[in-house]
């Protein structure tokens, strides 16, 4: 029999995501008709979202290899060389934070991504002259929290740009439902509602925040995971009832506290909170923006109403 993994391994299990689901369902059932390597794929959209997920799905749907790498891995070009060298007819190439490829390497992949080769200097000085690398077709899969920080030739290079979205309440409660046997724990659907509701939208949160909320069920109850022992561990994990995690009240509460609610600069709060500035940008304030938290104007963030009341705070004077 075989085991069911925490990742879905085919489209057909993969939950939530539908836009991008049903896009690549015909653009992979196309290419395999014409039996060619599926065009590049550039995944784009805030961390947990399923983009690694998704790559090793295409990469099975399309019964290709899938070789992974991830821009800071590569330093130089022999690095992306060696990876690309491994590649074999129709295989899919996932790299992974493409943004934080350096731009040597950047350059090498327009004529790798365009027309299936290399040009490499071989020989230094006067010796010094370039090898011509023919590659087998191939599909870079590339995957990003921002697809404007990516350089527009890089960009404009990938046939199929799908954006990840925050999933629906309903699909992160299937999402925690499926987990749930595949840890054998027992749930009830109210537990796994309650998961869903504060996991900020994001399985890999939900993911995290159901094994804890077990060990919490197994130690102080009798291992099922209900409502009221979801609600009871996930304060003790000081998620809140919006499912703000504990940086995000830092967050929000720092911009009330110390600077009035905003407009305050992005370097400074990351400061404030011990937090990388790409960090805040990319995992938090997106989050932030589309509850309804947090604004970004040309003047810098500020909290909205919703945030001051949400954290008891009186804004008689505020207006957003
Ligand atoms: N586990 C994590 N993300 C998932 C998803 N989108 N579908 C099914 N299982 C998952």
């Amino acid at each position: 029999i075989y085991e069911k993994s925490l990742r879905p391994q085919f489209l057909s299990q993969y939950i939530g995501q539908d836009k991008v689901k049903d896009e690549l369902t015909i653009y992979i059932k196309a290419a395999k008709n014409r039996e060619e390597a599926l065009d590049h794929v550039l995944l784009y959209g805030p961390p947990g979202l399923g983009k690694t997920t998704m790559a090793m799905v295409i990469a099975n749907e399309m019964e290709v290899h899938l070789r992974t790498t991830s821009g800071p891995s590569i330093e130089k070009p022999g690095d992306l060389i060696a990876t690309l060298n491994e590649l074999e007819p129709g295989d899919v190439l996932f790299i992974d934070e493409i943004h934080r490829l350096p731009r040597v390497a950047e350059e090498m992949l327009y004529s790798a991504m365009e027309d299936f080769y290399v040009d490499i200097m071989v020989g230094q000085g006067t010796t010094a002259h370039p090898v011509h690398f023919p590659l087998p077709p191939f599909t870079l899969i590339g995957a990003t929290t921002r697809a404007g920080m990516l350089s527009a030739p890089l960009r404009d290079r990938f046939g199929i740009i799908s954006h990840m979205e925050y999933y629906e309440e309903k699909d992160l409660k299937e999402i925690v439902l499926r987990s749930s046997t595949v840890f054998q724990t027992e749930i009830v659907t109210e537990g796994a509602v309650e998961i869903a509701r504060r996991s900020r939208g994001t399985p890999r949160v939900a993911n995290r925040l159901l094994k804890r909320i077990r060990d919490f069920a197994q130690v102080q109850a009798d291992g099922v995971i209900d409502q009221k022992i979801a609600d009871r561990a996930l304060s003790l994990l000081q998620v809140d009832s919006a499912g703000l995690d504990y940086i995000d009240q830092k967050l929000i509460k720092t911009m009330i506290e110390l600077y009035g609610g905003g407009p305050v600069g992005l370097s400074t709060l990351s400061v404030n909170i011990g937090e990388e500035q790409e960090t805040v940008e990319d995992m938090y304030e997106p989050f932030l923006i589309q509850k309804g938290f947090l604004k970004r104007t040309p003047r810098g963030r500020i909290a909205t109403i919703r945030s001051y009341e949400h954290f008891h705070y009186p804004y008689q004077d505020k207006l957003d």
